[in-house]
């Protein structure tokens, strides 16, 4: 009834029955032309919010004022012709609009009936916040190493919104710290690509909405030996140490050469986390030897060895590779053994120098006294004399307890001074650190020695011009 109404007051341009058409003027009888004194405009509105649309109207004079949104009207002059409760005329014919929603996005016209006037339109752009539905829908992914895997997150909301993946406490695998886009494809996964992915969806309205993904990578046992050679001494207490990883989670079992071990009262056995230690107390002879632990679950199987030995410790060099000195050069080492230490070869020769030398000079052995102190740390030092100066030498220190020989150390270098070098001794130089970095400490390549000690030897030299 009421539309009806309506659409005869839209088609016959309306007046109220009981106003004339065109009131006169102040004096004359020009007649008075309805105005909008407000100005059509777009309004941005967060769904939920109370939005007023203005329609303010001078010299309305007897003329109806129609709210239309497309073909369909709202209001007629006072009458709510929509039944939609939300909407209020409120200030004369302001229309209100209460708790907005996506679908109230679109015009609004205000419209005076005179046929005459241009309408005035009010736009209205509905803002939504983000939401976001992810695949897969529970955000949870188990691959096999060596699988592609890819999440997606696809967000909805008004405007777009910008979706950013990033991973929980680090950065992506490609090293950034976020990437843009729906999905994140991850190839190749191992290990270190587990763990949580984040999704964030923001358009700039509202909070950002940060969805969380699980990847789960599913692999074979990886093993690592803390340490491949353990020293102890009879008496001692001796620890193992294996690294474990694996998805699904591992079992690991200690052998000692093809035994398995069970606890007894001299060993445990303990995990945390990754680390899985072998406790052996008191040590006796027959405890040393070799050891290795096996890892294995579903997807395999995974075996390191490590020994337990009563030899003396490999020798770990000391002294600053730079002589202080032209012809001599004090060697400074440590070698840990339990038992005393029986015999310490000290073996040195010279390197080559220069460009068309490039020969190692003849090895030379020196039989040590080994000095056996409180400790199982024996710190022992040997000056080598009658050295060529501004040269390049290597060392290897070999050291005998009543187990045997250890290990042979890897081959030290070290350096006397050029003539002309001033004698000064710089061990607080703060150059010293990178020096002793640049120095190899095992003799791998030749073509690396020529460059690095030349290298080392202009460093040194300018130094002590310097000083001069
Ligand atoms: C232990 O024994 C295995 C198998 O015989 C061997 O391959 C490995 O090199 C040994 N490891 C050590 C640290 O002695
Ligand atoms: C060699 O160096 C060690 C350790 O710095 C020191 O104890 C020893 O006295 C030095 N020997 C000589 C002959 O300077
Ligand atoms: C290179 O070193 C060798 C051995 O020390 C020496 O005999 C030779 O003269 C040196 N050559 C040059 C160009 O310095």
């Amino acid at each position: 009834m009421l539309c009806l109404f309506v659409s005869v007051l839209l088609i016959i341009g309306v007046q109220r029955p009981t106003s004339v058409h065109g009131v006169p003027a102040r004096g004359g009888d020009k007649k008075v032309v309805p105005k909008f004194t407000s100005h059509g405009q777009t309004f941005r509105a967060v769904i939920g919010d109370t939005l007023v649309l203005p329609c303010e109207v001078q010299d309305l004079g007897a003329f109806v004022i129609l709210w239309r949104r497309g073909s369909a009207v709202l209001t007629a002059d006072k009458i709510m012709v929509t039944r939609d409760e939300r909407y209020r005329l409120v200030d004369g014919f302001n229309l209100e609009i209460g708790n907005v929603m996506p679908q109230d996005a679109g015009d609004y016209v205000c419209q005076i009936g005179d046929g005459d006037t241009r309408d005035q339109i009010h736009t209205v752009e509905i803002l939504v916040p983000p939401s976001v539905r992810t695949s897969p829908a529970n955000g949870q992914l188990t691959t096999r190493k060596g699988g592609t895997v890819t999440f997606e997150c696809k967000a909805s909301g008004n405007p777009v919104p910008t979706i950013l993946w990033s991973r929980k406490d680090e950065p992506l695998p490609s090293g950034e710290k976020a990437s843009e886009g729906f999905q994140i494809t991850l190839e190749k996964v191992d290990r270190h690509q587990a763990g949580v992915y984040q999704c964030t969806a923001s358009n700039g309205v509202g909070e950002p909405v940060t969805v969380d993904m699980q990847l789960d990578v599913l692999y074979a046992p990886e093993v690592e030996v803390e340490r491949s050679w353990v020293h102890s001494g009879e008496g001692y207490e001796a620890q193992l140490v294996c690294i474990v990883h694996g998805e699904p989670q591992p079992s690991t079992v200690w052998y000692q050469d093809s035994f398995t071990l069970e606890p007894t009262e001299r060993r445990t056995m303990d995990s945390r986390g990754n680390k899985h230690t072998l406790t052996i107390r008191n040590v006796q002879s027959r405890d040393f030897g070799n050891y290795s632990c096996v890892a294995e679950n579903s997807l395999g199987k995974s075996r390191k060895y490590m020994e337990l030995s009563g030899r003396p410790s490999p020798a770990q060099f000391r002294s600053p590779p730079y002589s202080t000195s032209k012809n001599s050069y004090n060697l400074t080492w440590l070698v840990e053994s339990y038992p005393p230490l029986e015999e310490v070869r000290l073996l040195y020769r010279k390197l080559m120098l220069n460009d068309s030398y490039q020969q190692p000079g003849k090895w030379h052995d020196v039989v040590l006294q080994p000095s056996n102190g409180e400790t199982f740390s024996h710190l022992m030092s040997y000056t080598i004399r009658n050295l060529e100066s501004a040269s390049v030498f290597e060392a290897i220190v070999q050291a005998k307890n009543r187990y045997g020989w250890n290990e042979v150390s890897d081959l030290y270098q070290f350096y006397t001074r050029g003539p002309g070098e001033h004698v000064y001794d710089f061990p607080a130089d703060p150059n010293m650190k990178d020096m002793e970095l640049i120095a190899p400490s095992s003799s791998s390549s030749h073509t690396f020695h020529l460059a690095t000690t030349s290298f080392v030897l202009a460093l040194f030299s300018s130094t002590a011009l310097h000083l001069t």
